[in-house]
């Protein structure tokens, strides 16, 4: 049970957060880079979570601003990957996008061990299967309405794994269990996250989504209610937005564009902010130096953070 919950949990992060309104519960969204909002004038937590990820801005935070600076020059060379002195957008785009790949990958991480019984660092689905559902599928365990449930699942948890095993050899590396759990970070999981909406929603499985079904699966009439206005306005928007084509279904291609949108890359928008605040030549490019005359943006240190830094000081004493 508590793998379940810790599975459930992961994928909880990967989803939006918890209140979102009904509508909203089947969207997919890629994960923001920080959970701090983008005002610099602020602060910069967003940049230094974005461009150091989470925990290493942590870390920085403890440094004095010349171990943070020392440590942003070599950060800097290794963004510079084809060694021409600047960093050009491509070069900071693809280093921020790592970062944030790195945070789910810590969560994955965390958990690993947990399903890698034999410690070879890979998970068969055999291993998967029998830590998550194995005493659910056993003999011992004969709720006969719960067993089903959990056949169910177990067959999506399968279709899901197989599309996140690319080379089908039925054993998951570390980057494949990235996308089984964090599907939404990965082009080639979308038609399985599309087919496990359909299932959900698709109640009498003619392969689309009606007016009827849509609305079923976020809103159940209680007797006497009148249906609030949220529902109405909510199937406005099944005519109006979700039904591309009006034909008066979703298909498979519709509801792709619902609950996975080809939305804003943070990371692309990050790296165009960066560079934009750092580029005082206005060449679309920068150097060591324009990064470094801007460290506190890229990084933190003790003395960026140091009104916070004294009032936890002084909670500790
Ligand atoms: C940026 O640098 C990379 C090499 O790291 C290079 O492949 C790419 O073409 C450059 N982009 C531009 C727009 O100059
Ligand atoms: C999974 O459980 C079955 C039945 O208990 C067992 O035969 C099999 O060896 C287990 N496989 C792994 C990989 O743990």
């Amino acid at each position: 049970m508590v793998l379940l919950r810790s599975l459930v949990f992961l994928c909880a992060l990967a989803a939006v957060v918890f209140a979102v309104p009904a509508q909203e519960k089947r969207v997919h969204r890629q994960a923001d880079l920080s959970d701090h909002a983008h005002d610099d004038s602020h602060g910069y937590q967003y940049d230094h979570e974005a461009f150091l990820g989470k925990e290493e801005a942590k870390t920085f935070d403890q440094l004095t601003p010349e171990e943070s600076k020392d440590r942003l020059a070599k950060i800097v060379d290794r963004i510079d990957t084809d060694k021409d002195g600047y960093i050009n957008h491509s070069e900071l785009h693809y280093w921020i996008k790592h970062r944030q790949r790195r945070y789910i990958q810590d969560n994955v991480n965390k958990h690993w061990k947990d399903y890698d019984k034999n410690q070879d660092d890979k998970i068969s689905w055999e291993e998967y299967k029998n830590t998550t559902y194995g005493y659910y599928l056993g003999e011992e365990f004969d709720d006969v309405e719960d067993k089903d449930t959990y056949k169910s699942m177990l067959a999506r948890d399968e279709r899901r794994f197989k599309a996140a095993d690319r080379d089908g050899d039925g054993i998951a590396t570390r980057e494949e269990f990235t996308a089984f759990l964090h599907p939404e970070e990965f082009d080639h999981m979308r038609d399985v996250v599309v087919q496990e909406t359909m299932d959900d929603i698709d109640k009498n499985k003619d392969g689309k989504v009606s007016l009827e079904e849509y609305i079923g699966d976020m809103y159940t009439p209680e007797e006497m209610e009148s249906e609030p206005d949220w529902v109405q306005t909510e199937k406005k928007h099944f005519g109006e937005f979700r039904d591309v084509n009006k034909d008066g279904f979703l298909d498979s291609a519709e509801v792709a564009q619902w609950v996975l949108p080809g939305e804003v890359d943070h990371a692309d928008n990050e790296a165009k902010h960066l560079i934009h605040e750092t580029d005082t030549d206005k060449d679309e490019k920068i150097t060591k130096k324009e990064v470094l005359a801007n460290w506190n943006m890229f990084v933190g240190s003790q003395a960026t953070n140091y009104g916070e830094d004294l009032t936890k000081r002084h909670d500790e004493l």
